[in-house]
């Protein structure tokens, strides 16, 4: 019988309402919200968005009108691919949030990843869920070059600029020299138009900035608009469930690597595929020519340098992933590095179980983490775009 008991024990244990300690009564009065006022500081920690326009100083073009539209125009092209058909936009696909909807991506063969939506890069520092690449522009040059990806080369990328000659005279207009003079400096200046572009990704304002900026003016009409789930939710996120210790910020990371696997922790799948993470990130990026430490970076201090030099390859890294940001996380499933996880609800419990409500309520403020354009993006979210010559 016993066995039994202990079951039923159990059972009633894991079913028994999450212990969500409601703030006093003097608290939420003086929040206005279901949150008490360490919650509703840390809520405020999250925004506000979007944030401030800055340019990549490693990329002289970032920001510049004509960078972004050769960018633009480069990202859907098939032509620097070996086969011609295969772009950038194969995998990131702007009516699918700039991923491709499944697990692990597919170009010419099988990647052990799953494909990130492009948002709100210019927020990171580090690129790929192991961080192999230090700049946006480094991270747009090794899809190119990947024989699984486009599988291009120098000969590839000149072969376009030779037939095309309006993208040729576009890409004078913005790098000053021919693209046929120098192939190496010519595929380095690829990445950056294709980075002055992705720049231009940016998530919108959200229900949740809605809230948010409402907490911080303290206007109780606006704040009633947001569902009660997903107040609950947030004040989990930002409190027992102890999610913005790695999710944190505007962006909702903190843009380094945690192991989501380890003791204490539920396994929701075993991973599909081993993948050493930012070891394996870390290590190709220290020895990369391309990375900030090297020539091709346009900012003489090189102050941008120091955490790729400080970056110290120890097997610690190992396993480790990159905290994506949640920003539309509703709308980018598959989840997880390598995509082995569909369900929101599954994917937000790889740190701990919890409770059915407790997910649900998570679940109702990760939903309000939308923006209204959702899976099917514009094209660019730049002001205007010039035309090229
Ligand atoms: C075959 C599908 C595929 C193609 C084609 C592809 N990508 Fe990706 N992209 C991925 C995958 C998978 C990753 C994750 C790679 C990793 O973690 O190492 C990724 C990662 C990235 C990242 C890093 C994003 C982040 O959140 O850090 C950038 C930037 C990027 N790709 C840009 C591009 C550009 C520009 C092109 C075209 C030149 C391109 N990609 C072509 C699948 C693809
Ligand atoms: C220790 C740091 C850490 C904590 C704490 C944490 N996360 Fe994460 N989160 C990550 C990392 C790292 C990944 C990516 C893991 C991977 O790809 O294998 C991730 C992935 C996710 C994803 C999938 C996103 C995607 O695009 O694939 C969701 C959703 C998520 N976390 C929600 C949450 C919620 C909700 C909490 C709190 C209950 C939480 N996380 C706590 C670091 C963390």
């Amino acid at each position: 019988m016993r066995p039994v008991v202990v079951t039923v024990l159990w059972g009633l244990v894991a079913m028994s309402p999450p212990v969500v300690a409601k703030p006093p009564v003097a608290d939420r009065l003086a929040t206005g919200s279901e949150l008490s006022v360490d919650e509703r500081a840390r809520a405020l920690s999250l925004g506000p968005w979007p944030p401030a326009r800055r340019a990549d100083p490693s990329n002289r073009v970032s920001g510049r009108p004509q960078a972004i539209e050769l960018g633009r125009r480069l990202f859907r092209d098939p032509r620097m691919s070996s086969v011609g058909y295969v772009a950038c936009v194969t995998c990131h696909q702007p009516d699918r949030a700039f991923t491709d909807t499944k697990a692990r991506a597919h170009g010419l063969a099988d990647l052990p990843r799953n494909t990130p939506a492009l948002f709100d890069l210019r927020q990171q520092r580090w690129f790929g869920w192991g961080g192999s690449s230090d700049s946006l522009w480094m991270a747009s040059i090794r899809p190119i070059l990947d024989p699984r990806e486009l599988d291009g080369s120098l000969a590839t990328i000149t072969r376009l600029f030779t037939r095309d000659e309006e993208l040729a005279a576009c890409y004078r207009r913005v790098f000053g020299v021919s693209p046929l003079r120098q192939p190496g400096r010519t595929a380095v200046n690829v990445g950056k138009a294709l980075a002055a572009f992705q720049e231009t990704l940016v998530t919108g304002r959200t229900p949740f900035d809605d809230y948010r900026d409402a907490l911080a003016r303290g206007d109780r009409d606006a704040l009633a608009a947001y569902p009660a789930a997903a107040q609950r939710g947030l004040a989990l996120f930002v409190g027992a469930a102890g999610c913005v210790r790695c999710h944190r910020g505007p962006n909702l990371s903190d843009g380094e690597f945690h192991a989501t696997r380890g003791a204490g922790v539920v396994e929701i799948a075993a991973p599909v595929v081993s993948d050493g993470g930012r070891f394996d990130g870390a290590r190709s990026l220290k020895q990369h020519p391309l990375n900030l430490t090297g020539r091709f970076n346009d900012d003489a201090s090189r102050r941008n340098a120091s955490a790729t030099q400080r970056l110290v390859v120890n097997t610690a890294l190992q396993g480790r992933f990159r905290t994506p940001s949640l920003r539309n996380v509703a709308v980018t499933a598959p989840y997880l590095h390598d995509g082995r996880v569909d369900d929101l609800s599954l994917a937000l419990q790889h740190g701990a179980a919890l409770p059915a409500p407790q997910v649900a309520d998570l679940r109702a403020f990760l939903e309000s983490l939308t923006d209204r354009d959702g899976e099917r993006r514009p094209w660019s979210s730049a002001d205007r775009l010039t035309p090229c010559p």
